[in-house]
């Protein structure tokens, strides 16, 4: 039996799985991070249910145009990254001026490609003694509508230990290394998602949310936290993240 791969984008990046050997940090292209999934196993209760994230898909963001106010809002706004918007809220600003700047919104949807869209994260490598155990550990710490799937993640930094096991792993064309690894998102399709959601209302329900595994703010603080540390250069700031937590902050 071979090790396995499993990455990280939301509660596991800041709360890492038992078990694991090795921990790289990176991108999924193609993808968009939201608070998009209702949960009430963890951070909330099925009498009010909290918010937590999952992924969208490039193909699911393209042919849905429902999710396409957002996308303006984020990922396609040039605006994103200035000094100004970086300390102030995106949500202050209304989307359709956001969606104003972008000469032909409908053209730039039809032509994102998957590097346009990056989520950062981590891959955790479990040695093969211990893949059954950390199969079954997140099959029920992931409920709640997430499914298991395979993609790409690409490596941007390997701790020194990790170096011996990266030599096996392929590099694509752009002479990146990538991981073939599992990952739990809860579709579009899944009873629990609720996207798209504003982030006024996501920052309310964040806010008063509270579960078993504690209030539901601290998850999005945790994460946004953790999603900033991954890279040096600041790279990995999520906008999205920045701006829920600056509305959900109690
Ligand atoms: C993940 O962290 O990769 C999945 C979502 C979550 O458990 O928060």
């Amino acid at each position: 039996m071979s090790g396995m791969w499993v990455i990280g984008y939301g509660s596991l990046i800041f709360k890492p799985p038992p078990l694991y050997q090795y921990r790289v940090t990176g991108t999924l292209k193609g993808y968009i991070r939201r608070f998009w999934q209702s949960s009430s196993d963890h951070r909330d209760t099925p009498e009010s249910p909290g918010r937590v994230v999952t992924l969208m898909s490039l193909k699911d963001l393209k042919s849905h145009s429902r999710f396409h106010n957002d996308l303006c809002t984020y990922e396609l706004n040039p605006k994103l990254g200035e000094s100004n918007v970086a300390t102030d809220s995106v949500a202050d600003l209304p989307a359709s001026a956001l969606a104003n700047d972008i000469h032909d919104v409908q053209h730039k949807i039809d032509t994102l490609q998957e590097d346009d869209l990056k989520v950062w994260g981590v891959a955790y490598y479990v040695a093969p003694e211990h893949v059954d155990e950390m199969k079954a550990y997140l099959d029920v710490r992931e409920q709640d509508g997430y499914t298991l799937h395979k993609v790409k993640f690409h490596v941007h930094s390997i701790p020194e230990d990790a170096k011996r096991i990266m030599r096996e792993i392929p590099r694509d064309e752009a002479g990146d290394l990538f991981i073939e690894s599992f990952i739990y998102i809860g579709t579009i399709d899944n009873e629990s998602f609720v996207g798209p959601e504003s982030v006024e209302d996501t920052a309310a329900i964040i806010k008063s949310s509270h579960g078993p595994s504690g209030p539901n703010f601290e998850y999005l603080n945790e994460l946004t936290k953790a999603v900033r540390a991954l890279d040096p250069d600041c790279r990995s700031r999520d906008f999205y993240l920045e701006d829920l937590v600056a509305l959900a902050t109690p």
